[in-house]
């Protein structure tokens, strides 16, 4: 296995942050993983776990070892009357892994198309998108646990699933290495395009009938025109989650912000998008040095090209606490800093 030292991680986060790995190496299985687990160099005996780099802030060099993920594999390994179950190694693609599905007609992953990342890493944060999440296509995965390297299997319950959100996140931070997730996909496609845009996208690309395809592509029109390419400028999509609220708070902002946006969550609680918070504090288009927020989607700090994570991460701080000055809402950050 081949161990590099002193390795930059720019090409390997979405942010384009200009940090170090002090120990590098890239796992295809599950021994090599092990091995590496078990590897300590020196007395650093840290582990990061790195998939695609989309959702994380790197704020300073990596002490240890940085692990990429690079298995590999996607098998049809059942079906039954109306479901298609499809296993997916950790180091896929996301995106690509999608794409594989809509060709053969497994239905229920078109909403999601053009999520950057791993399939290893969805799980974490129950990736979604366009009303869609992962948890509503999800059946298992399989994960290492890194103390004793056992293999365990996770149910929907097992992850418990939130918005943005997982058990891995919380209860079992940094304790297990996801190997490969099963999904249960439909035979029979129930379109999702109730959601945003869709519809509208669907009509301007004169869509007669409805398809997997065709419901993919509108997703992946209206991400390209919303989200900036972390190709072009560095970023990890939304900073932020959207905030949920007490009912009787939000209608209390209500009576001095009559135009704020929100979307019904239950009897009591009402979810407010980030962004707007962020365009009323007058950070939409902010650039200090190469830290910035992104001139048409607030919700999404970007790097013009040589900000620092702390550079990224400061602003991040000022627009939290002026969104609380503001409107008493704390916001949560959604990406993960290291
Ligand atoms: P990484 O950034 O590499 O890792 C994220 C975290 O997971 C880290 O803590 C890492 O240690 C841990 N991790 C990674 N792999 C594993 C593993 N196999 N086992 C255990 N831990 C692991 N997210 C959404 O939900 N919806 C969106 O619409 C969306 N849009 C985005 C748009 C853009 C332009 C960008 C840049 C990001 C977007 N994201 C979105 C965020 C991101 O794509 C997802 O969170 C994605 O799942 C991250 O995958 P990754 O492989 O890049 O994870
Ligand atoms: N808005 C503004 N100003 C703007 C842009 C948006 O006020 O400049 C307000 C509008 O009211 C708009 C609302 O924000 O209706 C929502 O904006 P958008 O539809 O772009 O979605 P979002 O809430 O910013 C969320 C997810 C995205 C996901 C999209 C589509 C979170 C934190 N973000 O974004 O996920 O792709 O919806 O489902 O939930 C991610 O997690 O990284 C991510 C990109």
């Amino acid at each position: 296995m081949n161990i590099l030292k002193e390795f930059s991680l720019k090409p390997y986060n979405t942010f384009g942050i200009n940090v170090s790995a002090e120990y590098f190496a890239a796992f295809s299985t599950i021994n090599e993983l092990k091995e590496l687990i078990n590897y300590n160099p020196h007395t650093n005996s840290n582990k990061f776990i790195l998939g695609g780099g989309s959702n994380i802030l790197f704020t300073k060099n990596v002490g240890g070892l940085v692990l990429k993920n690079e298995l590999k594999g996607i098998e049809l390994i059942k079906e039954d009357t109306h479901y298609l179950y499809v296993k997916a190694a950790g180091g896929e693609n996301w995106h690509q892994f999608v794409l594989h599905c809509i060709k053969h007609n497994y239905a229920g992953m078109e909403n999601l198309s053009l999520i950057p990342g791993n399939v290893g890493a969805s799980p974490m944060q129950n990736i979604g998108a366009y009303g869609v999440e992962i948890k509503d296509v999800f059946e298992s995965l399989e994960a290492l646990n890194r103390q004793d390297q056992s293999i365990h299997t996770f149910s929907t319950n097992d992850c418990e699933f939130g918005y943005r959100d997982s058990i891995f996140k919380r209860k079992y931070k940094d304790q297990f290495v996801i190997l490969n997730v099963t999904f249960r996909l439909n035979k029979v496609p129930a379109f999702n395009t109730s959601y945003g845009a869709i519809e509208q996208e669907l009509e301007k690309m004169h869509v007669k009938e409805l398809s997997i395809q065709s419901i993919s592509q509108a997703v992946i029109n209206i991400r390209s025109s919303k989200l900036p390419d972390p190709k072009i400028i560095g970023n990890a999509g939304s900073f932020f989650k959207n905030p949920t609220v007490l009912l009787k708070q939000f209608k209390s902002l209500q009576n001095t912000y009559p135009n704020m946006p929100h979307y019904i969550n239950d009897n009591t609680h009402v979810k407010i998008p980030a962004a707007w918070l962020i365009e009323q504090c007058g950070w939409k288009g902010f650039k200090k040095n190469d830290a910035g927020v992104h001139a048409h989607q607030p919700l999404v700090l970007v790097n013009y090209g040589n900000a620092s994570g702390e550079e990224i991460y400061d602003l991040s701080e000022e627009i939290l606490q002026s969104v609380k000055n503001k409107f008493a809402i704390e916001l949560e950050r959604e990406v993960n800093i290291i």
